[in-house]
């Protein structure tokens, strides 16, 4: 199967897999992931076709909505790859970027990189922050019943992987545990670039939250 062939049938796999899932981690996640992901590969040497297979599988079977369970969405994707014989050398490309995009709190070291990951990981990390990030972050605590905001529960900058998964903490705390540390773990030029004004509208954002919450405004 030729590889345009390829592309667009994981983009109709990947349809059907989210169809029904968390508004954050739905299709459209997957689609501005892989539309940016190809905006960012025009300044890099890489292989399109790993970065759009990847970026469009990177959240097949998220751990996060599989009870942390982190070994899904790589055997979901083997399987489906295997199905439309890609080269052996792709799909294990492809499943070390799903293994390891994702961000896991803390201090964890990230055991594979390479130019696709870089690629990827930058476009998803995008994707977290700016305008489409609050909405995006707000989503999940309601959809997990998270409190907006408590002025009581501090961030907590230190988590280990278990605590960061499992934390009940109120939504703006994440913003300090994860939204506004991704413009400083950024790959490429483009990702940087892109990352400093979604960075900057978050905090717009922040300040005038606290405001309106003091009755300031
Ligand atoms: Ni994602």
């Amino acid at each position: 199967m030729i590889e345009d062939q390829i592309v667009s049938k994981t983009i109709d796999f990947v349809k059907e897999k989210l169809a029904g899932a968390e508004g954050g981690h739905d299709w459209f996640h997957i689609q501005r992931v892989y539309n940016n992901a190809k905006l960012i590969s025009k300044e890099e040497k890489v292989d399109l076709f790993v970065v759009s297979i990847g970026a469009l599988l990177h959240d097949i079977a998220d751990s996060k909505f599989h009870d942390g369970d982190e070994s899904v969405g790589p055997k979901v994707a083997l399987e489906f790859l295997q199905g439309l014989h890609v080269q052996k050398e792709v799909i294990d490309h492809v499943i070390a970027i799903i293994e390891n995009i994702s961000f896991k709190g803390g201090n964890i070291i990230q055991k594979f990189r390479s130019p696709e990951l870089d690629v990827i990981q930058d476009a998803d990390r995008l994707d977290a922050i700016g305008a489409v990030g609050i909405a995006r972050c707000f989503n999940y605590g309601g959809f997990k019943n998270r409190a907006i905001y408590d002025p009581d529960i501090k961030p907590n900058l230190n988590m280990s992987k278990e605590e960061y998964k499992s934390s009940t903490a109120p939504t703006i705390n994440h913003f300090y545990e994860k939204l506004l540390l991704l413009k400083d773990r950024m790959n490429t030029q483009t990702g940087k670039k892109l990352a400093l004004q979604r960075h900057a509208y978050m905090e717009g954002f922040l300040e005038q939250f606290y405001m309106e919450w003091e009755g300031e405004l």
